[in-house]
C-alpha cells in the first residue's frame, strides 16, 4: 500500500465488500469428522448460503431466508434450552438487550430471526449492522469489519445432529451469542476500537488482537462482585468469584456454557499481556477464561494494550463518510 506502507486494508465501509469475499471455506484444523461435512443434502444447502453471501453488497437489503423444517427444529431445541441457561449465566446486558430481539427481531422458539431485521435494530442502537458472510474469514479481514462497525455474520444453520455444539461458527452463534451485546454502547465501543487497532497491524499484533478478541467477544467473562482483596499472605484473593458470561461462544453453545460455569475450568483476569499467549481452540471448549468486571474496564485494558503496539500511522474513524482517515507520522 503506497500510503501506509503496510498490508491492504479497507478505507471505506465499501471495500468491506473485498473482505467478504476472502472466505477461508473449511479452515484447517476445523473437524472434518463432524456430521456435517459428510452428509450430501447438507452441503448442498451450504452451498446455496454461500452464494448468498457471495453476492450481497454493502447498502443491499440483505436476503430473507426461509428456512426449512429441520433448520427451524434445530433452532427451536436449542432456543429452549440456551434461554433457560442465559437467564442463570448470562451477563445483565445481555438479558436486557436479548429481550428486545424478541420485541423487535422477530426472535423466538418458533421462528429463525432475519438478519435485515437486526441489521436494522442494531444500527439504530449502537451504529452496528450486519453483512452475510459465507464462512470463515482471516482475523485480518473479519476484524476489520468490527472498524466500520460491521459484524460478518453465517447465515446458515448448524447440522443437526449435535445442537450443543458445533466446531463451526453458524446462525444460532451469531443470533443466539453475538447479536444482544452489539445493542450495548460500551462493547459495541471495545468492538470497534479492537478493529481499529487491526488496521494496517503487524502480523505479530494482528494475532495478538485475534487472541483478544477471541478471549473478550467470544468467551469472555465478567464479575462485577471482584475485589482484588489481598490476604494476610500478600496472595491475591483467588475464592470462587460468582462469574457471568458475556462471550459469544459461550452463550450459543449449551455445553461449553455448562462446562465454562458449572465445570472447574481455569478463570483469570482479563490482562492482555497474559491472554495474548493463550492458544485459541477453534474446534473444541477452551481450557482456559478470562475475566474483566465490566465492559468498561475491558475498553481500558485494551487501550493501554493497543497504546504500545507500532504502527506508523495513525488512523481515525470518520463517522460521517464511513472511512477511516490515514495520518501519516
Ligand atoms: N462452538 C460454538 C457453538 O456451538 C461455535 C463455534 C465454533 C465457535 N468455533 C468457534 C464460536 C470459535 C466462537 C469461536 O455455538
Ligand atoms: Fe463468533
Amino acid at each position: 500500500d503506497a500510503i501506509t506502507g503496510c498490508e491492504w486494508f479497507p478505507k471505506h465501509i465499501k471495500d468491506l465488500d473485498i473482505c467478504a469475499k476472502r472466505v477461508i471455506m473449511y479452515g484447517a484444523g476445523l473437524d472434518a469428522d463432524h456430521p456435517g461435512f459428510k452428509d450430501q443434502d447438507y452441503r448442498r444447502r451450504r452451498l446455496m448460503f454461500a452464494e448468498v453471501a457471495m453476492e450481497h453488497k454493502h447498502g443491499e437489503a440483505i436476503p430473507r431466508i426461509e428456512y426449512t423444517e429441520s433448520e427451524r427444529k434445530t433452532w427451536g431445541v436449542i432456543y429452549r434450552k440456551l434461554r433457560e441457561l442465559h437467564k442463570k449465566y448470562a451477563c445483565q446486558e445481555f438479558l436486557d438487550n436479548f429481550e428486545l430481539l424478541e420485541r423487535h427481531c422477530g426472535y423466538s422458539e418458533n421462528n429463525v430471526p432475519q438478519l435485515e431485521d437486526i441489521s436494522k435494530f442494531l444500527r439504530a442502537k449502537t451504529g452496528f449492522r450486519v453483512r452475510p458472510v459465507a464462512g470463515y474469514l482471516s482475523a485480518r479481514d473479519f476484524l476489520a469489519g468490527l472498524a466500520y462497525r460491521v459484524f460478518f455474520c453465517t447465515q446458515y444453520v448448524r447440522h443437526h445432529a449435535d445442537p450443543f455444539y458445533t466446531p463451526e461458527p453458524d446462525t444460532v452463534h451469531e443470533l443466539m451469542g453475538h447479536m444482544a451485546l452489539f445493542a450495548d454502547p460500551d462493547f459495541a465501543q471495545f468492538s470497534h476500537e479492537i478493529g481499529l487497532a487491526s488496521l494496517g497491524a503487524s502480523e505479530d499484533d494482528l494475532n495478538k488482537l485475534a487472541t483478544l478478541y477471541f478471549f473478550s467477544i467470544e468467551f469472555g467473562l465478567s464479575c462485577d462482585s471482584h475485589t482484588d482483596t489481598i490476604d494476610t499472605t500478600g496472595k491475591e484473593n483467588h475464592k470462587k468469584q460468582p462469574y457471568k458470561v458475556y462471550g459469544a461462544g459461550l452463550l450459543s453453545s449449551a455445553g461449553e456454557l455448562q462446562h465454562a460455569i458449572e465445570g472447574e475450568p481455569t478463570v483469570l483476569r482479563f490482562d492482555p499481556d497474559r491472554v495474548v499467549q493463550q492458544e485459541c481452540l477453534i474446534t473444541t471448549f477452551q481450557t482456559a477464561y478470562f475475566y474483566t468486571r465490566n465492559f468498561e474496564e475491558a475498553q481500558q485494558k485494551l487501550r493501554m494494550f493497543t497504546n504500545n503496539m507500532k504502527r506508523p500511522f495513525v488512523v481515525r474513524y470518520n463517522a460521517y463518510t464511513e472511512s477511516v482517515e490515514v495520518l501519516n507520522n
